[in-house]
């Protein structure tokens, strides 16, 4: 179905022509000045050049073909040429009725699907999940269920980090410890044992110690290098411990993101692209492409229009050694092979954009995607702790993704057992639900790219703007529509009623909305306005329920009419938080 901002275009347009006048200057707009109405045009101001009249006249004649129109309430010509509108309760409420008859509020499908591929998550394995892992994961799996809503075919990749030195870290170690395993045996020809040599403990412990020893001793540092070298060239018994880490470690993040409600369709990661080098290091050498500088394999992206240098993109080492672009590279060529998507979305720390810049020139200039294939880098800022610098533990290390989850439980566990409405055990299960909501509502409704502060005590509030008030005030809804239930009423059929005061039409026109916010949210590709969108809404639905006797009204149409307004904003608010990626307890 249409939005109502298209809707009252078409309105405008014919208004425009009907006075004699371009309907392209019929643009309308949700009002900056809410005070003052609810839409409105500029375009008599546009048009006043080009037919030499003063826009204010321009709007009079215009307004003149408006004012019988059904949807307006009022139509009102303003110095020096504003067309303000405010719509008719009766055609507020009629586009509400045909919302709440759609599946999805309105918004329509997409008229041509694309298959987007969103890359994102890209934990490294073996080495724990911290709070940097956390916004690619939540920003990504935002955008992925925004861009799935409107109809096309997305494939959210993790992307695993599976293939560098932290694997011969960790071979390095083991073999240090456990010399006598049969993986350090050159001569074993055998079956390697199925059972892995550790567990994901272990494996947690041995990362760190492998990675400083290796700080400080040159030697085993050369020996990880020559570690992950053999790994990445096939050697068996190392492959077979890969495998091993591979097994443990997946199944650890499979449950951590589960956690984070935060689902992957592929877990492919760097080593499966490994496979598609040889070919494609061919084929940019066959087309002119790569060039050898100082024993290196590049393929140059610098452009004319760059006012700052872009250095080449690096294919392979001198030692013949792959590198993260070649990596990307690589992925794009199974990606193109395997799903052909009409769009790559990376969603990945923003210091990464050079990297990124050089992989899609190199991947577009060589043919590796096709050019009309948009490659897209969603780059974010960092988290921050108050202080301003990146977001540590109180001891100062490296806040592990873990930790951060369980401090905002507890915190939210504490505020729910203070309200004491629900039991200890219902507690424990809300405030996982509550505390997931505050992370990613205190991520998302910043714009991605901007650094932001983690704070815990503002993002667990119940008050403001954070998730856990968006829940409260949805929780609010269900209690009511309870009531109303348990009173006999029944939720079907119920009809949205033309507005009789200010507060039930300011929440009327928030909840029409929906569909034109979401356009813009997934053309900006902007889940922070999805955010101040329902926050907007929750007050609008909050200022509505102190100020109306709800349950208590005595007219039993009026009542039904609340209750019908208050079915769809929950659904609507319902729609936006899954979204965002998280859902609303049934109390709190
Ligand atoms: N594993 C990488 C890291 O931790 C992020 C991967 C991002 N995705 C990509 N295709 N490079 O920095």
């Amino acid at each position: 179905m249409k939005t109502l901002l298209e809707l009252i275009t078409i309105e405008m347009r014919d208004a425009f022509k009907k006075a004699g006048y371009g309907e392209e200057l019929a643009k309308v707009t949700l009002s900056n000045r809410p005070d003052l109405c609810e839409y409105q045009c500029n375009g008599a101001m546009a048009g006043a050049k080009q037919y030499k009249k003063a826009p204010f006249m321009i709007a009079e004649d215009v307004a003149a073909n408006l004012k019988e129109s059904a949807y307006f309430e009022s139509v009102d010509v303003v110095k020096p040429g504003f067309i303000n509108l405010k719509l008719s309760a009766q055609s507020a409420a009629l586009y509400l009725n045909e919302m709440a008859a759609e599946e999805k509020l309105g918004v329509e499908d997409e008229k041509a699907p694309r298959t987007v591929m969103i890359d994102y998550g890209g934990p490294n394995v073996a080495k724990p999940l911290h709070v940097g892992h956390l916004r690619s994961a939540i920003i990504g799996e935002s955008v992925k269920r925004i861009i799935r809503f409107k109809g096309n075919h997305v494939i959210g990749d993790i992307h695993l980090g599976d293939w560098g030195y932290q694997m011969g870290l960790i071979i390095t170690e083991l073999k240090k410890r456990q010399p006598d395993l049969p993986y350090f045996d050159e001569a074993f020809d055998g079956e390697y044992p199925e059972e892995p040599p550790f567990t994901i403990s272990e494996l947690e412990e041995i990362y760190p110690t492998a990675s400083a020893y290796a700080k400080e001793n040159e030697e085993y540092r050369e020996e990880a290098l020559h570690a992950t070298y053999l790994l990445q060239n096939g050697y068996r018994g190392y492959r077979a411990i890969w495998n091993h880490i591979m097994n443990v470690s997946v199944a650890d993040l499979k449950k951590n993101y589960e956690k984070l409600n935060v689902e992957f369709d592929l877990w492919k990661g760097e080593a499966d692209a490994q496979q598609y080098i040889p070919d494609m290091v061919q084929m940019l050498k066959d087309g002119g492409y790569a060039r050898y500088d100082e024993g290196a394999l590049v393929v140059d992206v610098q452009e004319e229009s760059d006012n700052k240098e872009v250095p080449p993109c690096m294919i392979l080492k001198s030692d013949g050694a792959a590198l993260y672009d070649t990596t990307d590279l690589a992925t794009l060529v199974e990606r193109e092979k395997d799903y052909r998507p009409d769009e790559v979305i990376y969603v990945v720390d923003k210091r990464q954009e050079l990297h990124f810049t050089q992989v899609f020139r190199c991947a577009k200039k060589t043919g590796i995607v096709r050019p009309e294939t948009e490659l897209k880098f969603l780059g974010f800022g960092t988290m921050n702790g108050k202080d301003g610098k990146p977001f540590k533990t109180r001891e100062g290390g490296v806040m592990r993704l873990e930790s951060l989850i369980r401090e905002i439980d507890e915190e939210m566990y504490k505020k729910i057992m203070d309200n004491r409405t629900v039991e200890e055990g219902e507690a424990r299960q809300t405030a996982q639900t509550v505390g997931l909501a505050a992370i990613k509502y205190g991520d998302l409704s910043n714009q991605a790219s901007k650094d932001y502060i983690f704070d815990v005590d503002r993002f667990t509030s119940f008050e403001g703007n954070t998730g856990p008030y968006i829940l409260y005030t949805i929780v609010r809804i269900k209690s009511i529509l309870n009531k109303y239930k348990e009173n006999g009423g029944c939720l079907d059929g119920l009809k949205v009623r033309p507005a009789e005061n200010g507060y039930e039409k300011a929440l009327m026109l928030q909840v029409l909305k929906f569909n034109d916010v979401f356009e813009a949210v997934y053309e900006e590709t902007a889940p922070h306005r999805l955010c101040a969108y329902i926050y907007e809404l929750a007050n609008e639905f909050n200022k509505f329920y102190h100020e109306t006797k709800i349950l208590s009204e005595e007219d039993e149409e009026r009542r039904a009419g609340y209750i019908a307004l208050l079915v769809l904003a929950k659904r609507v608010l319902e729609t936006c938080i899954g979204l965002l990626g998280f859902e609303a307890p049934e109390r709190m």
